[in-house]
């Protein structure tokens, strides 16, 4: 991940504080008695933080080294544990089946082709329990509905990489709120909704 590995070097915590609504994600979790929490593309932390103070049982995957680097530092600089994995997820993930009560995914899924996008939901659906939780926020289309999108080249259709500004160079796909439902075919979606940052919010429960 060699964008997102600059990106952390130039700027470090690119966010701070946690999603506005991941309060709401915490009371549905106490509810189910939920412990183990996995954050895919965790990035710097925030997350970790956030679910580790509240004594949930937190893992962290991102293929960012430095990212999980100053998740580590941040960490511990809180006394807090995490266990943390560099690793692409569009690879296995490298955990047992059924090992999770809860997998949220914030910023973090879209940057890939519906391939290998479908091989990670797969994979979350592989290592949920069974009814299971997912929250995952993805970016609605910065593409305007003409044709010509001078700054974007298009990969595939949803797929795009702009060619300027912060994320150059990063694959971006923008789902649908159809597509939504078609690749998280195996989960039961409660809602899809605009969060504050204006992203696509997916919460649901595994079937
Ligand atoms: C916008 S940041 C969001 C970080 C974090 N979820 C948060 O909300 O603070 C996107 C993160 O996704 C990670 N990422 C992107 N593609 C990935 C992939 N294929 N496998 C694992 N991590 C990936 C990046 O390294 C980066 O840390």
């Amino acid at each position: 991940m060699d964008s997102w590995n600059s990106i952390f070097k130039d700027k470090g915590k690119v966010f701070t504080k946690p999603h506005r609504d991941m309060k709401d994600i915490v009371d549905i979790l106490k509810e189910k008695n939920s412990k183990r929490i996995l954050d895919l593309g965790c990035g710097t932390g925030r997350h970790l933080i956030f679910f580790a103070s509240q004594g949930f049982e937190v893992y962290g995957l991102d293929a960012s080294h430095k990212g999980i680097e100053i998740a580590k530092t941040w960490l511990t600089e809180n006394h807090l544990n995490c266990n943390l994995t560099i690793h692409r997820m569009e690879e296995k993930f490298p955990y047992e089946d059924s090992f999770f009560d809860a997998v949220i995914s914030i910023q973090a899924m879209h940057h890939n082709i519906i391939k290998k996008i479908k091989f990670t939901i797969q994979e979350i659906h592989r290592v949920l329990k069974p009814n299971g939780l997912i929250f995952i926020t993805v970016p609605i289309s910065k593409l305007s509905s003409k044709n010509n999108h001078p700054n974007f080249e298009k990969i595939e259709k949803g797929t795009y990489i702009p060619l300027s500004g912060p994320e150059k160079g990063l694959l971006h796909h923008f789902f649908t709120e159809r597509e939504i439902y078609k690749v998280f075919k195996g989960f039961d979606i409660k809602k899809i909704y605009l969060d504050k940052t204006k992203h696509r919010a997916i919460l649901g429960f595994k079937k």
